[in-house]
């Protein structure tokens, strides 16, 4: 990894550094900061109490200790330096380091491993976090990654040796590999969306029975969704969208009972949509569309629309009973006929005379619909309704040029 240039460091911070050290030790009634940090923070500060700082792109809060208090967190926004220094002298009492909207930023070369929390969001464009450097944070509660490039063969390295994590974002990061085989961790939030993963969705996850959301949308994820995930019984987000997921919704999912949010879009399940879905009381935003589910859609209208989110267009073998659900609802899937197989959204090719009346009686509520596809019978009516209108017209145009022509004489 690159060494980050250090930034040329004039003489006058020494004064202002001076100037803030006294200003602090006077007007501050807790304790001073520690001289050793903030020596440290010379760059970094502008104003009189380097504690409980809001410069424009620092963020800074310290601990109450005494005779010295300690920087404690750290955050850095739309910086575009970090002397390479800053960092080293912060390493024992450091717990929270973030950068949010550094792109040209390089990762500090010291990272303090007392941290417990670490994020970059859109950060270290030009140069990539490693994992083999973030895997030395091994006291991590929470690591917040995301918009920000990683390099590291999986993500085993990184968590390999950090078993207090609990929280864990790593996305839009091109984070390659397969799930871990195992995590040593009690994770309760974890998303990995918008990453390269590969593989199955690993047993290895639904071990993590403290897990509450689980995000692994926009990967490559293939395989079954396994039976075990029902095993998450405090799951409120689960989303495995705009994956290769294949197979049915298994049974399980229906033990998730405290499930708020499903996003399931964007793979390859097959099968019926599971009945059950309909009976969970905590479930609000259900989103089934692009797969290649098949069958009649198992729900009432009632159930679609205490949902605040609802999606289940793109599965072309799918359809809507339309004597409980309303074609209002705009589903995006076709009605069924009554074998239970969608009817053709496009307009039939010439049907006989049989099929006719039962598809009047499939289109009744949608008068607009109906007239589209009748085909040929159509195209008269229409003939002869434009014919008539301009008829119309042409009267009422001759009505009044006579009755001008009368006035103007
Ligand atoms: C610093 O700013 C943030 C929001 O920008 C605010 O929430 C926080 O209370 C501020 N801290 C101090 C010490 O002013
Ligand atoms: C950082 O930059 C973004 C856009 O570049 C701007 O919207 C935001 O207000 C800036 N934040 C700070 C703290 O300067
Ligand atoms: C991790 O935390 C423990 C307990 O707070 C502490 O004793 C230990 O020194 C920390 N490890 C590192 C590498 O900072
Ligand atoms: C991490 O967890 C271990 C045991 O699980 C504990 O001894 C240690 O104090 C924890 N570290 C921190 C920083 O909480
Ligand atoms: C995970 O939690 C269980 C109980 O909740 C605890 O016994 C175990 O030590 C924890 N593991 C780690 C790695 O913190
Ligand atoms: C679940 O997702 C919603 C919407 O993205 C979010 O508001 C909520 O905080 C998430 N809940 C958990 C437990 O992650
Ligand atoms: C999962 O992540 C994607 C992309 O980052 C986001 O749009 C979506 O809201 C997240 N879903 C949940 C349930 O948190
Ligand atoms: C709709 O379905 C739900 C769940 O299956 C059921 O509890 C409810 O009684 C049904 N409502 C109507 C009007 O059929
Ligand atoms: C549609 O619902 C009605 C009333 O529940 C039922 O009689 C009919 O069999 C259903 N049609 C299909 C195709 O499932």
């Amino acid at each position: 990894m690159k060494q980050p240039h250090s930034q040329p460091q004039p003489r006058f911070h020494l004064f202002i550094l001076l100037l803030i050290a006294i200003i602090a030790t006077v007007s501050s009634s807790s304790s001073p900061l520690d001289p050793k940090q903030l020596k440290a923070l010379k760059i970094l500060t502008v104003t009189k109490d380097p504690c409980n700082n809001n410069h424009s792109s620092t963020t800074i809060t310290c601990d109450d200790a005494n005779p010295f208090r300690h920087i404690t967190s750290l955050s850095f926004k739309n910086s575009s330096s970090l002397p390479s220094k800053t960092l080293k002298p912060l390493s024992k009492t450091l717990l929270s380091l973030s950068f949010l909207n550094c792109p040209s930023l390089s990762p500090p070369k010291h990272l303090p491993t007392s941290l417990h929390t670490f994020s970059s969001l859109s950060s270290f464009h030009r140069h990539p976090l490693s994992g083999v450097y973030l895997a030395r944070l091994i006291n991590l509660t929470t690591l917040t990654i995301s918009s920000t490039p990683i390099k590291a063969s999986g993500l085993y390295v990184i968590l390999g040796n950090m078993p207090n994590i609990t929280t864990l974002t790593l996305s839009s990061s091109n984070l390659p590999g397969k799930i871990p085989k195992t995590f040593h961790s009690n994770l309760t939030h974890i998303d990995l969306s918008n990453n390269l993963l590969r593989g199955s969705l690993r047993r290895s996850i639904t071990l993590l029975t403290n897990l509450e959301s689980l995000n692994l949308s926009r990967n490559s994820l293939s395989g079954e969704i396994p039976n075990s995930i029902g095993d998450l019984t405090l799951l409120k987000n689960l989303s495995l969208a705009s994956n290769r997921f294949s197979g049915l919704i298994p049974n399980s999912v229906s033990y998730l009972s405290q499930l708020t949010h499903l996003d399931l879009s964007g793979n390859k399940l097959n099968g019926v949509v599971p009945r059950f879905f309909s009976g969970m009381e905590s479930l609000k935003h259900l989103n089934l569309a692009d797969n290649s589910f098949r069958g009649v859609l198992p729900y009432n209208e009632s159930f679609i629309k205490k949902l605040e989110f609802f999606q289940v267009r793109g599965n072309s073998g799918l359809c809507y009973n339309n004597t409980v659900v309303s074609w209002k609802l705009n589903l995006g899937i076709a009605p069924c006929d009554k074998y239970g197989l969608p009817l053709s959204p496009s307009p039939p090719r010439k049907e006989e005379d049989s099929t006719s009346e039962e598809e009047e009686d499939d289109y009744d509520e949608d008068g607009d619909k109906k007239e589209e596809e009748d085909g040929s019978d159509n195209k008269i009516v229409l003939g002869v309704a434009i014919g008539l209108s301009w008829l119309v017209f042409l009267i009422v145009f001759l009505i009044l040029l006579a009755k001008w022509s009368v006035v103007s004489k």
